[in-house]
């Protein structure tokens, strides 16, 4: 039986591709931050699939030693893993926020979390000749600038910006991590994917969190008339996961219109997730951030 983690499984894409990797007889591991929304989301996969293969684990990727602590039990309880999907987030928050590490919020969850957690899990990855690690992104990266000058956005902070920065970031990582695997000669793949516009938690929100009005009904706007259901939304990133002619490196969304809505399909980003260079500065200052240590000694050939 493989084995996967999703990240932020208790809603949204990341239930649904939950529900559906349980009923394709995958073993999931339901990475949550809230045991009670975990724990609801486990009661739903099992309800309507009562072979469903599904373990619940805390995971704040908010929190490095939250990431650490959940990496190192599953290492423990597991031999090996087939599929990561680097899936939670959090969106456009209003006020800059820290991380218990002291970091941009949007940045250290979206981002520096999944990067931790991906270096953490490579051992038991590189056990899988077929793992794939999908990182979930956005169209939002479009309007996502890397300043290295200024990335915890102490001087400048805005909330939409700073979500397209941790968006653009998943994808610079998914991209490296592709041509490392590439590089040195592994059968791992790195894939990433986006769902469009669904109608999700991280829609709907922006009132609660306090989001400037504009903004706001412009994500109302969008969840009333352009979206679609959250179920819709995670099939380019369960096409991600399950697949056939799926290749290291890919990015999938949906193919309709300016790739908001519809099936699965491979999309192009924007040029600034291609940068080579900025790809690896990012890799460079994630790994000092995070402590991340990469276990190059593992991979096939030399990196
Ligand atoms: N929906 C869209 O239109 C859309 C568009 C483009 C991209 N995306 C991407 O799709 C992915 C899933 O988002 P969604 O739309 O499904 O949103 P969602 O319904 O809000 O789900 C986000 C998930 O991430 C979890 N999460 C947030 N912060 C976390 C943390 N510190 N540690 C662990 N888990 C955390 C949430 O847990 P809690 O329930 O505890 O908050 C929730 O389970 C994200 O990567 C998002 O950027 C979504």
């Amino acid at each position: 039986m493989k084995t996967a983690i999703v990240t932020g499984a208790n809603g949204g894409i990341g239930f649904h591709t939950a529900l559906q990797l349980a009923k394709d007889g995958v073993h999931v591991v339901l990475g949550c931050r809230d045991a009670a929304r975990g724990n609801d989301a486990l009661k739903k996969i099992v309800d309507q699939h009562s072979k469903a293969s599904v373990q619940l684990a805390n995971l704040d990727l908010s929190n490095l030693s939250s990431v650490r602590s959940f990496a190192a039990k599953f290492k423990e309880d597991n031999s090996s893993l087939d599929l990561l999907v680097n899936n939670a987030a959090v969106m456009a928050l209003p006020e800059r926020t820290l991380s218990a590490d002291g970091y941009e919020m949007q940045f250290a969850t979206n981002h520096l979390g999944h990067f931790l957690l991906t270096a953490e899990l490579m051992p038991h990855l590189l056990k899988s000749s077929s793992a794939r690690i999908v990182t979930v992104s956005s169209i939002a990266h479009r309007y996502g600038k890397i300043n290295l000058n200024d990335l915890q956005a102490e001087r400048n902070y805005e909330g939409w910006s700073a979500y397209g920065t941790s968006k653009l970031a998943n994808l610079l990582f998914s991209f490296e991590l592709a041509r490392k695997l590439k590089n040195a000669g592994n059968s791992q793949i790195s894939v990433a994917a986006h769902p469009g516009v669904a109608k999700t938690n991280i829609l709907s929100s922006g009132p609660q969190m306090g989001r400037k009005v504009f903004r706001t009904y412009l994500s109302e706007f969008f969840s009333k008339y352009l979206a679609q259901t959250d179920a819709e939304g995670a099939l380019p990133i369960i096409h991600a996961c399950l697949g056939p002619g799926v290749h290291n490196g890919d990015y999938y969304g949906p193919n309709g219109f300016m790739e908001l809505t519809g099936r699965p399909k491979k999309v192009e980003s924007k040029a600034n997730a291609l940068d080579e260079k900025m790809a690896e500065k990012l890799w460079t200052i994630s790994e000092s951030l995070t402590g991340a240590k990469w276990p190059w000694e593992l991979f096939q050939g030399t990196c």
